[in-house]
């Protein structure tokens, strides 16, 4: 048995390294970007400044400022993070880049937090008028969320993607927060179609999937990240982990728990050795493929998710003890453990190998899930914003 494998997870010594050292690369964030936007990914070992608030990721960066004010109380990183409302205020109102079902990914972490922990009332509104412009995304009568482009775009009408899931959850809390249950009537049609289609029967999921566009039939399954058509990309699966598992909280659907958990088994079944996935599942040790270690981190929030899905008793545990063996090799060999020579938390990811877009580097959505990962393991008890 290697090491890995002896320990269930990252004790509470090991966590609290993890996360000083997590804080001092945020602490030369701050100092390297502020209020501005990191790129998606690292370009050897640093991220480069990101031209304006567009893209999908960058409520990562605040999101990670609110995770380093949960871990320490420390009033400065909460200033931080609210520094960045005001950018994604002016993204809404002035309609930049939202062409795209992220919404959810950006104004969760951007404006739903300030609200939820901070009662931050612009936030709030921001939050609800970013839930309004995805729902001018859900097509009748397939009963989904276009994912990408304008709505008559021929290549992309009709056409969702499993990371989807993850952008539900600002409609649920919008029905919430505003009584209103267009929302998540929505989010519940959309979330419903997504276990249909795009979780195939032998538990592996499509990243992409069409519906026709005015008869609402489904069409068929197709990649742009992944290997192939048939293959299983790894990020996708960890989305689909975490996404039915956030789909199960909200509605307490047990089918969506069971999706969560298809997508969780066939994920476990197919890790390395040392428990970092490769970036397509059909790739294992001797491939000479890279891994992604933020579908890993992803994969270690769906674990623990899922396990809360389940209250208690075995699966529960072996779910929490994957997450563990997960995390504990992201900490030991892919964080970069503070080293002042990287910005980014963890090492080793992929964000579109096809294209050959930030392959092997660090990305801003692996560094938040890991945060986020160290963050429940370090306050148990503690719920993710999502
Ligand atoms: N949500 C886009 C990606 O995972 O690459």
């Amino acid at each position: 048995m290697t090491a890995i494998e002896v320990h269930t997870g990252p004790d509470a010594q090991a966590t609290g390294n993890a996360v000083d050292a997590a804080l001092r690369t945020i602490d030369a964030n701050i100092t390297k970007f502020a209020d501005r936007y990191p790129a998606d990914t690292t370009q050897d070992d640093r991220y480069p400044l990101r031209q304006g608030n567009v893209g999908w990721t960058t409520s990562f960066w605040p999101g990670m400022l609110w995770l380093a004010h949960e871990l320490t109380g420390d009033d400065r990183y909460r200033d931080e993070a609210r520094s960045h409302v005001r950018s994604f205020v002016e993204r809404i109102d002035r309609r930049i880049d939202l062409g795209t079902h992220d919404l959810g990914f950006l104004y969760t972490l951007s404006c739903v937090v300030p609200w939820e922990r901070h009662g931050d009332e612009r936030a709030r509104d921001t939050a609800l008028a970013a839930a309004d412009h995805l729902l001018t995304r859900f097509l009748e009568p397939a009963g989904i969320i276009q994912a990408w482009g304008d709505l008559d775009d021929p290549r992309q009408r009709g056409r969702t993607i499993i990371d989807s899931l993850m952008n539900t959850p600002l409609l649920f809390w919008a029905t919430d927060v505003s009584g209103e249950s267009r929302y998540a009537a929505a989010a519940r049609r959309h979330a419903d179609q997504l276990r249909e289609r795009i979780l195939r029967p032998d538990d592996t999921t499509f990243h992409t999937f069409y519906w026709h566009p005015t008869t609402g039939a489904p069409l068929r399954g197709e990649t742009e990240q992944g290997s192939a058509d048939d293959s299983c990309w790894a990020r996708g699966q960890a989305w689909g982990i975490y996404g039915f598992a956030l789909n199960f909280r909200y509605t307490g659907e047990p089918s969506f728990l069971q999706a969560a958990q298809r997508c969780a088994d066939y994920f476990l079944a197919h890790l390395p050795a040392d428990h970092v996935a490769y970036w397509d599942l059909v790739f294992g040790d001797g491939s000479g493929e890279e891994r992604d270690s933020s579908a890993a981190a992803i994969a270690v929030n769906g674990l623990l998710e899922l396990a809360r899905g389940l209250q208690a008793g075995p699966a529960a545990q072996q779910y929490r003890a994957a997450a563990g063996r997960i995390l504990r090799s992201l900490v030991d060999n892919y964080s970069t453990a503070g080293d002042p020579d990287s910005d980014a938390l963890l090492r080793h990811g992929v964000y579109d190998k096809p294209k050959g877009v930030g392959v092997d580097e660090g990305n801003l959505w692996g560094d938040y899930f890991y945060l986020e990962a160290l963050t429940r393991t370090a306050r148990p008890g503690w719920t993710s914003p999502w």
